[in-house]
């Protein structure tokens, strides 16, 4: 997939996106086959085509990246052109939008490398990435970090010893900057200074994240359709996803559907849902659960995905998870020089209680 990967790494299997039915159990499901810098659907009434290279971006439907995509030509200028880029457009336009989402999350997983004057003194600790990765304890055969953003948490995840680690993003520009990392050398990044004004910053990648970025593989794709076959991974982790798709429940169930028995699932959210991506009606604690006497629950976020994911709730998928651990940490956003964001984030780990059989029972009844 990768073609800088490792010859000698399990380089992870796709399935098609496209002529796989949603929800369906994965027996189904059709692998994708690499020919060039293609991947082909190997299912002859399907036959769909998606760009492999230079990295695999596998999407039933291309348009669900117009939203986040931030394609946007300033990261191929020097650092400087760059600026001078940024401080022409409209503050409020598309591209400074995303430029500044982008700078947020390069400060947010890098700010330990960066120069200390970025980071005021009330912000303390290590980048929520690294403390995230240090709390699941590895090493790891095969683990997945969906809605990756910059990309830190892959990154430490392999080089605490997972053996393979996608680092999986709907938004083109996260995945093509994982292959930066992956390149090493001094990386910079526009920052904004304050609501117009713009400067740049620059890491060194040091040689510890160089090597592990080697079992990384960066993939383009919609964490609510991902196009993996199910129990493919032993750690699946979602950071401050949970709060930033339309469908919550979709998400879980399928972070849940690529667990395999007894793997680990590590989710941390803020539960800040953004207004104009999580429908008020989707929200956790905005539905009407019910316990499994039938009785109504009036829950709050944190409260109801632990409940929920460990069986408690009536709901429309089938759970099977055990809370290991929950936590609170710090999440540290800085929008501008003048301006920082602090969530208090929630970050359970959870065990896939589902046994070897029960999963094998699974695929034998949906393969008939
Ligand atoms: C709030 S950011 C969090 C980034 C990173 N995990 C962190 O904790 O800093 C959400 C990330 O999820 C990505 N994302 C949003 N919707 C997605 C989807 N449906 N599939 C995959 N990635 C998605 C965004 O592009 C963004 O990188």
């Amino acid at each position: 997939m990768n073609e800088a990967a490792d010859p000698d790494l399990p380089a992870i299997r796709l399935v098609c996106p496209r002529c796989r039915v949603r929800g369906q159990e994965d027996a189904r499901a059709t692998p994708l086959q690499r020919q060039g810098n293609v991947l082909v659907c190997t299912n002859r009434a399907c036959l769909a085509r998606y760009p492999a290279s230079p990295f695999p971006m596998v999407l039933r439907d291309a348009s669900a990246i117009s939203g986040p995509a931030t394609l946007t030509p300033w990261h191929r200028l020097a650092p400087d052109a760059a600026v001078a880029w940024l401080e022409a457009m409209p503050p409020d336009g598309a591209p400074s939008i995303a430029a500044r989402r982008f700078a947020t999350y390069f400060w947010a997983h890098f700010r330990d490398l960066l120069p200390a004057e970025l980071t005021p003194s009330f912000v303390t600790g290590p980048p929520l990435s690294v403390t995230l990765a240090s709390m699941v304890a590895g090493p790891w055969q095969s683990a997945l970090v969906m809605g990756s953003g910059a990309g830190r948490l892959p990154l430490e995840l392999s080089a605490a010893g997972a053996r393979l680690v996608v680092s999986l993003d709907i938004d083109p520009l996260f995945v093509s900057w994982a292959g930066d990392l992956a390149g090493g050398g001094t990386l910079t990044c526009p920052l904004p200074e304050g609501a117009v004004r713009w400067t740049h910053s620059s890491f060194d990648v040091p040689d510890r994240l160089l090597e592990a970025a080697r079992r990384v593989e960066p993939i383009c794709a919609d964490a609510l359709d991902p196009p993996m076959p199910h129990r493919a991974f032993d750690l699946v982790v979602l950071a401050n996803l949970v709060d930033n798709v339309a469908d919550p429940l979709t998400l879980l169930a399928e972070a849940q559907a690529l667990l395999e028995p007894g793997g680990t699932l590590l989710i941390a959210t803020p539960f800040a849902w953004q207004r104009n991506v999580t429908p008020p009606a989707a929200r956790l604690e905005a539905r009407s659960w019910m316990d499994e006497t039938g009785a109504a629950r009036s829950l709050d976020g944190p409260e109801a995905m632990v409940e929920l994911l460990t069986g408690k709730l009536r709901g429309p998928h089938g759970w099977h998870m055990e809370l290991a651990q929950s936590t609170t940490l710090p999440w540290h956003l800085r929008y501008h020089a003048r301006q920082f964001n602090t969530f208090v984030c929630n970050v359970f780990v959870f065990r896939n209680t589902m046994s070897r059989k029960a999963a094998r029972g699974r695929d034998a009844s949906c393969a008939e």
